[in-house]
């Protein structure tokens, strides 16, 4: 740790000649830049950089404690927040930045009171999109610590989240957001907007030490990307060679990238008749973005044609015959190529083959292009955080960041379904029986326009349900049964057209049933509420207080329930004289006997296609979830 620090040292004795990049003072107004030591409670400034660490801020929730390793970003930061099992499967921080583009740093790190010593193993989202896997194993990788990626964020908040497997609690010892040009990392297209760039590899060849941006004194728009050197790959022995200038480099430090000049004076070079390979560790399938920076720095190549290598990315041709001097039109001039690819096995091989003279490499880095996932209807978001809110749902369930992303971590009880058409995520179920659910239903659940199951079952319910549930048209099946629901039930729940279940039994519901929903047994739905001491009408038995119409239906219903049965009754007898008479006797009660079984049945059978279909066993937090190979 130290050694990084001293490191960094003598890199600024070397340089501070050449602190004024000709880009220093381009930009006007710093970029927006937030620092956050998590778990702190206080303010800091870094005596090394000058940097202001805020105190721990715009956490779901978790707790601080002490952080044993180094902070490699931040010497000076000691502690760390992490997020045990009743915070819930997932917690986040929700961060205030202006839209733009930009570098999110974390450094993870864990202790003895956040996780007795025992690594974690969780998930980070950014924005919604899954980014980081840290797998078992994870923290005897230095690598590993940090993470930065690169992405726009227009919802006017960062939010990233830290996502349970169940085994350890997750745990982070700083967090950056650091803004970039609009049109940093720019692969040639508008698609950077739809894209996270995480760093995989960021190396600056033949350097005697790692360092920060900031540190080599590129200008701030940079984002303070570490820089690792590759002098710790090669096995002692190596045929390899060291190329180093104090000399200052041309056309370095551009917008939009902004590099520090200390990348390009210095390189890794071989024999002439050696490649130099570097092996990345990939998914296949996914995409890569390469970016390769070269500036000629050897006194003996001066003028193109001495030094010409191909770049393959494992058998593919990245860029033919590359000649840099040829290309800049003079040594000590900086050269950036960068190029996008599919990775087609698990390690990506980066080569440098040389076809005139040896090969030299100055820096290079390599991202993985992350499709973004879409987000949340917004109106679905803010229903769920009101109802969060409201019915008093328990801390164990989390309910941080977006509700149905990343996909594969929706929200405890939430299920949802993607609308190709609008481009969002929307929720279909809602599955919170039996989780200590409370206080009155509102209109806040309203929100939830394309909700199709709504459970709530077993909860702590008061008060009436809200005439507005009635608004909720997509409703298929609402199950509001066993809590302490009063009032009477609002007609409004008989413009549910397409609900094909409703289970209001074992509350304290009065008054009558809405007549309307009489066309719920119609449609061949299930009824059921059974179990509320003051209720009448439909499903039930009939109200005492009847008005004429009322009486006039159910006078009706008797004469006609009373003809069919007399009409069975005759139909019975014809029957039984005509089996008395015939040689075969059918059991005597047949046609009653497989109505009703067929009947009951065809209930069981749309019960349990209904069950199989809407109601999916709420995730529990305790459950390991398979992590995403990254
Ligand atoms: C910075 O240096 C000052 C003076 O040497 C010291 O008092 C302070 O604790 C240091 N702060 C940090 C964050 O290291
Ligand atoms: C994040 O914070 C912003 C404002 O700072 C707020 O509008 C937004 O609702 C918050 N998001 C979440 C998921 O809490
Ligand atoms: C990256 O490469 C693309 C395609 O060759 C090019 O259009 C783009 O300008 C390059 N980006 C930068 C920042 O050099
Ligand atoms: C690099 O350039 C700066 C001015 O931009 C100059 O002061 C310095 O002497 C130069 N360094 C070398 C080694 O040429
Ligand atoms: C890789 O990039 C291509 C071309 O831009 C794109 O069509 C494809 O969907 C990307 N694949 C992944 C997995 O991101
Ligand atoms: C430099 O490159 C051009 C084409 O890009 C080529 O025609 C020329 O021969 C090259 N010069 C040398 C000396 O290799
Ligand atoms: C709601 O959840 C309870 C378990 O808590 C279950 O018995 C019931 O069948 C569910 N309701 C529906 C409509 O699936
Ligand atoms: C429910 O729908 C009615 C009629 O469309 C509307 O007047 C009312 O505002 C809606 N209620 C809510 C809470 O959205
Ligand atoms: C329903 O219960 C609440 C208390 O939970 C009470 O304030 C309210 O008066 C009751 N309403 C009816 C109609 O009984």
């Amino acid at each position: 740790m130290d050694f990084e620090r001293v490191g960094f040292v003598v890199i600024v004795a070397i340089l501070c000649g050449a602190c004024m990049s000709p880009f220093a003072a381009a930009q006007t107004g710093g970029p927006f830049a937030i620092r956050i030591a998590c778990g702190s409670t206080v303010d800091s400034v870094a005596n090394e950089t000058g940097y202001a660490w805020s105190k721990d801020t715009g956490y779901s929730g978790g707790k601080g404690a002490a952080a044993p390793a180094t902070n490699r970003i931040a010497g000076h930061l000691h502690t760390l927040r992490y997020f045990e099992s009743t915070d819930g499967p997932q917690s986040c921080y929700n961060i205030s930045v202006p839209s733009g583009h930009y570098l999110t740093r974390f450094f993870f790190t864990f202790g003895e009171t956040d996780n007795a010593g025992q690594e974690p193993v969780f998930e980070v989202s950014v924005e919604g999109t899954l980014v980081y896997s840290l797998t078992s194993g994870w923290s005897s990788m230095v690598d590993n610590e940090y993470g930065d990626s690169l992405l726009h964020i227009t919802d006017g908040a960062a939010t990233i989240c830290f996502h349970s497997s169940g085994h350890g609690n997750p745990a982070i010892g700083s967090l950056e957001i650091l803004q970039l040009y609009v049109d940093a990392y720019n692969m040639g297209s508008s698609a950077n907007l739809n894209v996270v760039m995480r760093t995989i590899k960021r190396v600056t060849a033949g350097a005697a030490q790692s360092g920060y941006g900031s540190r080599m004194h590129a200008d701030a728009w940079g984002g303070d990307r570490y820089w690792a050197t590759d002098q710790t790959l090669f096995a002692p022995g190596s045929p390899i060679g060291v190329l180093r200038t104090e000399a200052n480099i041309s056309n370095f430090g551009n917008p939009p990238n902004i590099y520090p000049q200390a990348i390009y004076q210095s390189a890794t070079t071989t024999e002439p008749s050696n490649k130099l390979s570097y092996i990345v560790p990939v998914q296949p399938g996914q995409n890569y973005s390469i970016w390769l920076h070269f500036a000629e720095i050897a006194p003996e190549v001066t003028g193109p044609g001495m030094r010409v290598f191909n770049v393959m990315a494992n058998d593919a041709l990245l860029f033919p015959a590359v000649d840099i001097v040829n290309i800049t039109g003079s040594p000590f001039r900086a050269l950036i190529l960068n190029k996008t690819i599919t990775a087609e096995s698990r390690t990506l091989t980066i080569s440098f083959v040389p076809l005139k003279g040896s090969v030299a490499v100055n820096a290079f880095e390599v991202f993985h292009v992350i499709p973004r996932e879409y987000a949340s209807f917004d109106e679905n978001v803010w229903a769920l955080q009101a109802i969060k809110q409201s019915q008093n749902l328990p801390p164990r369930l989390g309910w941080n960041g977006d509700p149905c992303v990343p996909p594969v971590h929706p929200w405890i009880g939430v299920k949802c379904v993607f609308d190709a058409l609008a481009g969002a995520w929307f929720v279909s179920s809602l599955a919170l029986d039996q989780q200590g659910v409370g206080g009155v239903l509102g209109d806040a659940w309203v929100g939830l326009r394309q909700l199709q199951s709504l459970n709530l079952s077993k909860n702590l319910l008061v008060g009436e349900i809200p005439s507005s549930f009635g608004n909720m048209s997509s409703l298929t099946s609402l199950d509001l049964s066993h809590n302490r629901l009063n009032g009477s039930i609002p007609s409004t729940l008989g413009q549910l057209v397409i609900l094909k279940e409703l289970l209001l039994n074992d509350n304290l519901l009065s008054g009558e049933v809405p007549p309307a929903l009489g066309a719920l047994l119609i449609r061949g739905a299930s009824l059921n509420v059974a179990n509320n001491p003051g209720l009448c009408g439909v499903g039930i038995g009939p109200c005492t207080h009847m008005s004429a119409s009322e009486k006039l239906a159910l006078i009706l219903s008797l004469v006609i329930g009373s003809a069919i049965l007399a009409s069975c009754a005759m139909f019975l007898w014809i029957k039984h004289k005509a089996s008395s008479r015939g040689a075969q006797r059918l059991p005597r009660d047949a046609p009653y006997a497989k109505a009703r079984t067929t009947f009951v049945r065809d209930v069981q059978m749309a019960r349990s296609m209904l069950q199989n279909h809407f109601s999916r066993p709420a995730p529990t937090y305790t459950e390991a979830t398979p992590l995403n190979p990254h």
